[in-house]
């Protein structure tokens, strides 16, 4: 496979992450106590991509300050920042300068291990001008939905169906591999989607749209539930990030500086960041990721969660199928099942379904 260039969409589009997203980019919220982007950089590296552009458009600083030129990750970064939203095409459109022969467009809230360069090798053998890698989901109805022929060439693009619209399970996983004379169709500076806009513009001038079915890993991480589940699935061995080195099933992974009491229980799969400390008595069974600087207070109980850094448990706290936002501080005794709870507390409790 020849040297290709990606550009990852990197939008605001958080709201459903609220409100885990209003200080941070969904891009940049940690997945095993590393920014989310930081694997889907390392799952496009190990395909050999020369050129990582990110388009960005909601605290593009957050993400330049961070990934800079890209040196950090071992793939060269560059950046095409939209004053306003310009949409998914739109965003592709405004990178177009860097954009010279097929390239690889990602959503990047996406995590999949869908294989790239065997989708190249389909791309160039079909003679595609757009090929839209798929997808099996129960339920399509948050998806684009892609109907396909026998020979893989798509006949049809539902954007978030109905249910009675819906005729398969294929759906969109927002991977694409472009030729770059499509973006002749996409508007300069201006709002455009590929999922309502080109996608179906192209079919209807007859272009060459295939759809590329992948039974991998893929999960949009963009509600709460599924990034609790993506950071599990990454525990349980259910998923693989390129970013991160082996981890088992029962380990417990300890950053530096990490105080376990003896008297306190990690059951593993867990990932502690660094100077975090685990008092007396405290039970934390996994999968769960604490990042840095938190404090368990004693006889706290901990089962399936995300701790993002400097969050404080009290003494005989319980904790449940939740998420907790940087700073957090849960005062003594109190009990947080399946909820989202920030520093300022304001509390989403809507993360349903089973996680271990
Ligand atoms: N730069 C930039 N500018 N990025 C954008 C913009 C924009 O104006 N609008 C959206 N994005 C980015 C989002 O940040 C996200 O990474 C990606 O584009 C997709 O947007 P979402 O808002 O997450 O869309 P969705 O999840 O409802 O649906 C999309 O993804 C599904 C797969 O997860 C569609 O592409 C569906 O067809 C697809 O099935
Ligand atoms: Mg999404």
């Amino acid at each position: 496979m020849g040297a290709l260039k990606a550009v990852i969409l990197v939008g605001g589009g958080g709201t459903r992450l609220h409100p885990l997203t209003y200080e941070i980019p969904k891009a940049m919220v940690p997945v095993l106590n590393r920014p989310f982007l930081e694997h889907t950089i390392a799952y496009l590296k190990n395909y050999k991509v020369k050129d990582i552009i990110l388009a960005l458009n909601y605290l593009p600083e957050v993400i330049q300050n961070y990934f800079g030129d890209g040196s950090n990750s071992g793939v060269p970064l560059n950046y095409a920042v939209e004053d306003n939203p310009l949409g998914t095409a739109g965003a592709v459109k405004n990178a177009e300068r860097y954009l010279t022969s097929t390239f690889v467009v990602l959503n990047g809230d996406v995590f999949t291990d869908l294989d790239i360069a065997d989708m190249v090798a389909f791309h160039r053998g079909k003679g595609a001008k757009a090929t839209i890698g798929l997808t099996w989901v129960d339920d399509p109805c948050a998806f684009g939905v892609v109907e396909t022929d026998s020979d893989g060439r798509v006949r049809r693009f539902i954007e978030k169906p109905s249910p009675a619209q819906v005729t398969t399970n294929w759906i969109n996983a927002g991977v694409y591999l472009l030729e770059p004379e499509v973006l002749q169709h996409v508007p300069p500076n201006t709002h455009y989607m590929f999922e309502k806009g080109l996608f179906p513009l192209l079919l209807k001038l007859g272009e060459p749209v295939y759809g590329y079915p992948s039974n991998g890993y893929f999960l949009d991480m963009g509600t709460p539930g599924n990034y609790l589940r993506l950071n599990c699935d990454l525990l349980l061995l259910k998923a693989k990030s390129a970013l991160v080195g082996s981890l088992s099933r029962e380990g417990v992974g300890c950053d530096k500086e990490v105080i376990i009491h003896p008297s306190a229980e990690v059951v593993g799969p867990a990932v502690i960041g660094s100077k975090c400390r685990i008092d007396p008595k405290a039970c934390i069974k996994g999968p769960v990721v604490i990042g840095s600087n938190c404090h368990i207070g004693e006889d706290a109980n901990i089962e399936v969660a995300v701790l993002w850094r400097g969050v404080n448990i009290g003494a005989g706290v319980t904790l449940k199928q939740c998420i907790l936002g940087t700073n957090t501080k849960i005062e003594d005794n109190e009990q947080v099942i399946n909820a989202v709870v920030t520093s300022d507390k304001a509390r989403v409790a809507l993360i349903e379904g089973s996680y271990s």
